[in-house]
């Protein structure tokens, strides 16, 4: 079984969905251990709830990110980890840190990239008036919420939508697909070439999933 390390920053509600499918045998990995750069964020207690090894690096007490993100690497390297997933972990991470786990490192975003890389997607996609927002699964590259895409899953955007409204629906659908992917990541059904991600042909149809969702 695959070892995974998941990093968080705050409120942790992947990290739940990620446990939560474990133990409802869906997601057949080893959850290694939890990593935050925040000691208030609530995924920490999540994790010792569910008996999962967290951790607290402070990034504050570094003088450089490349300095922080060495510590964390170190970390993050006792539990050989298989694959680190980005789970709401708000660092930019230096270049180093990429390369080092190029190939496994996932992210999940907030919009439908290459839409909306950044902070406060939900209320950009409300003030440019797209009609259709969602969220994306992809492997990390030094490119801030850049790199190959695995999954996304898109929601509409209602005219009566609010940041509140749409956050809600786009999260539920993060809820989904993270899961999904490390899922396909443990069964060795994903591959990188050239840089696009390639999917093992019985999934090739299913890495899109539209919600239809309306709530
Ligand atoms: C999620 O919406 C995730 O997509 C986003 O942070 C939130 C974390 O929520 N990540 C990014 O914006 C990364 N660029 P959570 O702590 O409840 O999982």
């Amino acid at each position: 079984m695959k070892n995974i390390v998941i990093l968080i920053s705050g409120r942790g509600s992947n990290l739940e969905a990620l446990i939560a499918a474990r133990d409802a045998g869906n997601l057949p990995v080893n959850i290694a251990a939890v990593i935050s750069n925040r000691p208030e964020a609530m995924g920490l207690e999540t994790a010792q709830k569910a008996g999962i090894a967290a951790h607290f690096i402070n990034h504050k007490a570094f003088s450089s990110r490349e300095a922080f993100d060495a510590a964390l690497a170190e970390c993050i390297d006792d539990f050989s980890p298989d694959l680190v997933v980005l789970a709401g972990f708000m660092r930019i991470l230096s270049e180093g840190f990429v390369r080092h786990y190029e190939g496994r490192l996932m992210n999940i975003h907030p919009s439908l990239l290459p839409s909306f890389p950044g902070l406060h997607t939900h209320q950009r996609a409300l003030e440019e008036g797209v009609r259709i927002h969602g969220c994306t699964v992809h492997f990390v590259t030094p490119t801030l919420d850049h790199g190959p895409v695995i999954i996304q899953a898109a929601v509409p955007v209602l005219e009566s939508d609010s940041e509140d409204s749409l956050s809600a629906r786009v999260l539920r659908q993060e809820h989904l697909i993270y899961p999904q992917a490390v899922r396909w990541f443990a069964e060795d059904k994903l591959t990188l070439e050239n840089g696009r991600v390639r999917l093992a042909a019985e999934l090739a149809d299913h890495a899109v999933l539209i919600s239809p969702e309306i709530r």
